[in-house]
């Protein structure tokens, strides 16, 4: 049976298992270790070590796919909203493949999460645009075209009050400022009304660790469009990354 290793590198924690690709699920547990403090590049790449050696694959052939929080252009990675600044025009997956001695596939973690949901998840078999947002300490975002990833749109990163407006969206502040589901999904309104009007998708799906909790904040939003939970919620950036692994 078909199957590729997935790591998600996020910013409180390094996550990793052996996915199907037929099903889109983990044929083994889900490992996690927490991100080194600092998120230094040498640091996480001894912490993805020690996961893989966990998960038992730190010699295995299988195709390894690693999502990573940053845009990320032919295996470099060009910003760092939420890590290191280290990570800005660094050879990433060159300094994987090397630390790791095996090939690698290094993608951006909301385009991996996308492709999980278009592949195996909410958007299977969706047609015309797919927009998938992940609300998490920052906002990530995939656009997927007839199932086609066009990959690094970053929509986190549109612009309100002169700041990127994750900063202001992300469920990372609705948790820094107490704010309340009726607040929060204001804000949230703001955010997804602009960006339909921008791209005129024909869905919306919504991915990260709040998506757990779909029926406190969907239901308030006033969209064209439908928005639905993403299905894989911790593994589809681990799923995400090992199928575009296989690819
Ligand atoms: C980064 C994106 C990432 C998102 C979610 C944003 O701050 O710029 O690359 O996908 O956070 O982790």
């Amino acid at each position: 049976m078909a199957q590729a290793i997935g790591v998600d590198i996020g910013g409180t924690g390094i996550k990793a298992g052996i996915v199907n690709l037929a099903h889109g699920t983990l044929d083994s547990d889900r490992v996690r270790v927490n991100t080194p403090v600092g998120a230094r590049p040498a640091d996480v790449l001894d912490t993805v070590r020690e996961v893989l050696e966990t998960l038992g694959v730190a010699d295995s052939t299988l195709p390894l796919g690693v999502a990573f929080p940053a845009i990320v252009k032919r295996g470099k990675t060009l910003s760092a909203a939420n890590i290191a600044k280290d990570w800005v025009d660094f050879e990433a997956e060159k300094f994987f493949e090397d630390g790791l001695g095996r090939h690698i596939t290094f993608v951006n973690d909301a385009d991996a999460a996308g492709v999980a949901e278009s592949r195996h998840g909410a958007a299977r078999d969706a047609i015309g645009l797919t927009i998938m947002t992940t609300l998490g300490t920052g906002i990530g975002s995939a656009f997927l075209h007839d199932g086609v990833l066009v990959p690094n749109t970053e929509l986190g990163h549109l612009h309100r009050d002169g700041e990127s407006i994750e900063r202001w969206t992300a469920y990372s502040a609705m948790e820094r400022e107490n704010l309340s589901w009726e607040a929060w999904s204001a804000r949230l309104q703001e955010f997804y009304s602009h960006v339909e009007f921008l791209f005129s998708p024909d869905l919306f799906v919504v991915g990260g660790g709040v998506s757990k909790h779909p029926e406190k904040f969907l239901p308030l939003l006033d969209l064209k469009t439908p928005i639905v939970a993403a299905v894989h919620r911790n593994a589809s950036g681990i799923i995400g990354a090992a199928s575009l692994a296989a690819d």
